[in-house]
């Protein structure tokens, strides 16, 4: 008989990603089978999933008393929190540990957090303000201390289709053959991508030994790419001029309250890299687990182009 496996944020685009995958895969779509949880079953993404055939369970991070129904029965839970809904690490902090607390208590054998570093740590305490890299941080903290059988920590690096959604900054055309990628990051700063579509690829060890991945960090991301070799390619394959912005014209870019308060971040990456002073020693033992093909940054813009074409 096939296994629950539960999954969180599926109308959204890491837990939808996973139910792609699982349902694709020739080996997990049999060994599993899928509940999608959701705030509202009537929501046009929830009525996709249910075309998919997977169970939908309407369930409240914020609301624990839903939650024990919403992973009743699991064999497998992922969970993730949408930190910027509310832009507070007390509710993603509290989120978080309601939903292990549920998790635990129905006896889940496999509970995966999507997780990100402890900025605070990483940098001595230097950098204070990157709230949902420590809030997560603070949850994996508290997972470590339940007593899962395995819980295992899910790191994506930055999304490649950030250049679609809106925290991200958007490109712009400068004239019809130069556009600007206004990314408040040096040319020279590494930041480790992910075509978050991949992210199956990344918890299929751990989905087939979950005992050997107890504990285990996985740094998901298919390399790091410096923010000039992620214009280059850019331009490579739009055929338009990619640039980044001057050191001068970045504080131009950060007027938006949002991503003032994510300010700290890019100074985090150029001193102390995304996944900290280990980060890619972390990231090379990640991609040797997995066992299929990453996309590469390349790929991810020529699957997704044309690009430019109509912005202004
Ligand atoms: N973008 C990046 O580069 C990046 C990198 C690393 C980590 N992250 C982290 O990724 C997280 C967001 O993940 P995502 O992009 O996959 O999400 P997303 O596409 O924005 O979707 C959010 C999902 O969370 C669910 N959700 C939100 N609040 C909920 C609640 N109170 N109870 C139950 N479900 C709730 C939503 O479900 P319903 O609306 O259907 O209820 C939806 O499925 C953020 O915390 C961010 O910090 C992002």
């Amino acid at each position: 008989m096939s296994k629950l496996f539960v999954i969180f944020g599926a109308t959204g685009q890491q837990g939808g990603a996973l139910v792609n995958y699982i349902l694709d895969h020739p080996e997990f779509s049999k060994t599993f089978r899928l509940r999608a949880i959701t705030r509202n079953a009537s929501s046009t993404a929830a009525a996709k999933l249910k075309q998919k055939s997977v169970e939908i369970v309407e369930a409240n991070l914020d609301d624990p008393e839903t939650l024990h129904a919403a992973v009743a029965g699991a064999y497998a839970v992922f969970s993730v929190t949408n930190y910027w809904e509310k832009a507070r690490a007390s509710v993603e902090i509290a989120q978080g540990k309601a939903l292990a607390d549920a998790a635990v208590a129905a006896g889940v054998t496999l509970f995966i957090w999507s997780s990100l570093p402890n900025v605070k740590k990483i940098t001595n305490g230097k950098l204070t303000e990157v709230h949902h890299f420590d809030s997560k941080a603070e949850v994996e903290e508290y997972i470590r201390g339940l007593s899962f059988p395995s819980s295992v920590f899910f790191l994506p690096g930055w999304f490649m289709q950030n250049v679609w959604n809106d925290l991200a900054p958007k490109p712009k055309k400068i004239s019809d053959q130069k556009v600007l990628f206004p990314f408040a990051f040096t040319p020279e700063t590494r930041i480790p991508l992910i075509d978050i579509s991949d992210i199956g690829k990344y918890l299929a060890p751990a989905l087939r030994d979950p005992l050997k991945y107890n504990g285990c960090q996985l740094t998901a991301s298919t390399a790091f790419y410096t923010a000039q070799e992620q214009v280059e390619t850019w331009s490579e394959v739009s055929g338009k001029q990619v640039v980044l912005p001057s050191i001068s014209e970045i504080p131009l870019l950060t007027d938006d309250p949002i991503k003032q308060k994510v300010s700290q971040a890019p100074t985090m990456l150029s001193e102390w890299s995304y996944y900290g002073p280990t980060g890619q020693k972390d990231l090379e033992w990640t991609l040797e687990q997995v066992d299929e093909k990453l996309t590469t940054w390349r790929e991810f813009l020529e699957a997704n182009g044309p690009w430019f074409e109509d912005d202004n």
